[in-house]
């Protein structure tokens, strides 16, 4: 058992209250999942905090304990969902509308699911193209907006009675931007709040009020949200935890499972060109330059990240690589997507590799969901603040200190997440060194 924890967990006493911006496949999928799973409808395939175990002490003890049950999560039966959309739709009609869960399950979790109406959205139609709704707040300038839903996150948490709450990011995609004069700093910020600076998106002003309000931010989308001085000095002063950025599901997950295995056999690559197809609301956001800019970006990164084409010119200098994605209704959330890997090998003998990923992006992400929000809590209660680079595992662009590599090959920050736990309470960090077995 741990002598003595390395950081003081608060228990995980009360109701956990998860509040989404977006109300769409990704939430839905995942809300509609804790109930079924609660309900005994469904097994939670694919989260670590359910399922992973984590092995303490040397290999010969026999200690792996689940992940749930060696740090104080909160469980399934304590989450409270509530959230905001630009529709006004419950989470059980946008959870039909988009087709992900069969209408059979659907039917049998009606009753939590149309008790979750959106409230009023902050939105701003030069961030989010392609799609509008009714259901948004109209008065007042970016200040106003923060505040009305500084206010939306208090009643929540009182008529929850929820006693902590966390927030993650499941709407669209905004379009690119980079970080402007008037996110260097918290005044500054707040004085482009009051101005109603156009370089403020909507997902910094929900990303500011749960700052504001003590929640802990993730942002499952690539938007730059938090990735800015003002937000980020803000979380570390007050401190909160925030992490992101876009969930790693579907093709850029399995890069990262591929390309750190050529790049341990050392071999080459000369090409990787991946294509995709999918039919949902992401995909048509994503049909807009702007968005797809954003997701581009956060894709494209991640193999010149893993592959260091700089300490390793001879197998990775020329490595052409594109992303493409194509919005095709008839897919709905099904999406596929195709990769054309060109490799080579001994003496520069080429090599190919296609894969054909049929996918269902929101059931990959739902899963992630549930982890980011348990683990975000359980680092509010650890005392943990600013950027939570532990939780990297769950992104394509994993969020950094400034000046900081991320580090994107899967395994990697697997082994980061649990050597972290295994910091949290006081036990050994496994290095893998082994050697005592051979004393
Ligand atoms: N599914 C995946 O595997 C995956 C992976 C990585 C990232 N993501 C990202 O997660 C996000 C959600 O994906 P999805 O498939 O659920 O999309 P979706 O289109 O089904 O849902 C997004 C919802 O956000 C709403 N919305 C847009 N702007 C808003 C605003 N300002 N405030 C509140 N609501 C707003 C939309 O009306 C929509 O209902 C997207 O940004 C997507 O790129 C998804």
């Amino acid at each position: 058992m741990p002598v003595k924890d390395n950081v003081q967990i608060a228990p995980a006493e009360g109701k956990l209250g998860v509040l989404i911006p977006g109300i769409g496949a990704v939430s839905t999928t995942f809300i509609a999942g804790v109930e079924a799973i609660k309900r005994g409808l469904g097994l939670p395939v694919g989260s670590l905090t359910q399922l992973s175990t984590v092995r303490l002490g040397k290999r010969t003890d026999g200690r792996s304990p689940k992940i749930k049950d060696f740090v104080p999560l909160a469980g399934l039966d304590d989450l409270v969902f509530g959230g905001w959309d630009i529709y006004e739709d419950t989470a059980y009609e946008a959870a039909v509308n988009a087709k992900v869960l069969e209408p059979s399950l659907l039917a049998q979790l009606k009753e939590p699911l149309a008790a979750i109406k959106p409230m009023k959205a902050v939105f701003d139609p030069e961030y989010i193209r392609r799609i509008n709704g009714p259901n948004v707040k109209t008065k007042g300038s970016k200040m106003d907006k923060a505040l009305a839903l500084m206010d939306d996150i208090a009643q929540f948490r009182d008529s929850t009675g929820a006693s902590r709450l966390v927030m993650i990011w499941c709407a669209s995609t905004e379009v690119f931007h980079r970080a402007a004069a008037v996110h260097q700093t918290l005044e500054s910020f707040e004085k482009g709040l009051c101005n109603n600076d156009p370089e403020i998106a909507p997902s910094q002003i929900y990303a500011y009020a749960a700052l504001k309000s003590g929640v802990p931010f993730a942002n499952g989308a690539p938007n730059l949200t938090t990735d800015t001085p003002a937000l980020l000095d803000m979380a570390r002063d007050l401190s909160i935890p925030i992490c992101g950025k876009d969930f790693k599901t579907g093709q850029t997950f399995m890069k990262t499972l591929l390309a750190p295995g050529f790049k341990a056999r050392m071999l080459g690559i000369n090409g990787w060109f991946s294509t995709n197809i999918l039919g949902n609301r992401d995909g048509e956001v994503l049909e807009d330059p702007g968005s797809f800019k954003t997701k581009e970006e956060t894709k494209l990164s991640v193999l010149d990240q893993i592959l260091q084409p700089k300490l390793y010119p001879e197998l990775y200098k020329d490595l052409y690589h594109a992303v493409r994605i194509n919005y095709y209704p008839p897919r709905g959330d099904a999406k596929e997507g195709w990769d054309n890997i060109d490799i080579f090998g001994w003496l520069g003998y080429p090599m190919q590799i296609k894969i054909d990923f049929l996918c269902r992006d929101s059931i990959l992400a739902a899963p992630l969901v549930l982890d980011l929000v348990l683990f975000m809590d359980l680092a509010q209660r650890s005392g943990m603040r600013g950027i939570q680079e532990w939780l990297s595992f769950y992104f394509k662009a994993p969020m950094t200190a400034p000046g900081l590599y991320p580090e994107h090959d899967v395994f990697i920050q697997l082994m980061k997440l649990k050597n972290t736990l295994r910091w949290m309470r006081g036990e050994d960090l496994i290095t893998h060194l082994g050697l005592e077995y051979y004393d």
